[in-house]
């Protein structure tokens, strides 16, 4: 399975009220080489420019929650972790329950992505300390990744919710996600064992 991702023009502004809007140039559409995978069945594209929206999740947006990220961390398993097999395809505590998104929905700041409106991705933190919070979730749909999606959500995530520290986990087979982390201001400060087997990299931005 190979997906295309051509980068779009840059994007720029983030503009206001409830829904934050930023104008982002879809890439060409992707070539899906080979037969898909169930989870990773086509969606629509945006045809046109369209702005990127950021808004609190709500409980009927669950099933749309689960499905982007049992693709995303199904998609991003098999490409980095080395220990990606068909019936071990990935994916982080609670990623494919519709229960668990609505549980955190209420324990911490959840978000949807919406890019023309479709949900594609979306971003939970959690309060951790007085001052610290931890970005404990963030997935983008792999048909909507390398748009520039993932890094603005961040970056409005931070403007959002002020914190003097920003933590993350991530694992150490995820080398795009640590590029990504790092180019945001976040530095690796230690390394822990999984449950699952792998080692994971705690990240903190002040
Ligand atoms: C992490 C994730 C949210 C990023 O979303 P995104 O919309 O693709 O992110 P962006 O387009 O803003 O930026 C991606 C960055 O990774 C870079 N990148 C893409 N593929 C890469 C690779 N194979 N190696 C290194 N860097 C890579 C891009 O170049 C970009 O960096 P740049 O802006 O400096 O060029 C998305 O990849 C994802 O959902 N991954 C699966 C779920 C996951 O791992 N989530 C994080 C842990 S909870």
């Amino acid at each position: 399975m190979a997906i295309s991702r051509a980068r779009p023009g840059k994007m720029t502004g983030i503009v206001s009220g409830r829904r934050d809007h930023v104008p982002v140039e879809p890439a060409d559409s992707p070539s899906i080489a080979g037969a898909d995978p169930p989870e990773l069945e086509r969606r629509p594209r945006p045809q046109t420019r369209q702005p990127i929206e950021i808004e609190p999740a709500q409980p009927a947006d669950a099933a749309e929650l689960t499905s982007t990220q049992i693709r995303a961390f199904h998609d991003d398993a098999r490409r980095f972790n080395p220990a990606w097999s068909e019936t071990n395809p990935g994916g982080p505590p609670g990623y494919d329950s519709q229960a668990w998104q609505v549980r955190m929905m209420k324990r911490g700041d959840y978000f949807t992505i919406r890019l023309g409106g479709l949900i594609v991705g979306g971003l939970i933190a959690f309060r951790i300390g007085p001052t610290t919070r931890n970005l404990g979730r963030i997935w983008v749909d792999p048909e909507y990744q390398s748009l520039g999606v993932g890094r603005t959500a961040i970056e409005w995530l931070h403007s959002r919710l002020p914190a003097l520290t920003w933590t993350l986990e991530t694992p150490a087979w995820a080398v795009r996600n640590h590029h990504l982390y790092e180019s945001l201001g976040y530095r690796k400060v230690g390394a822990r064992p999984c449950p699952d087997g792998f080692t994971e990299f705690l990240y903190e931005r002040t």
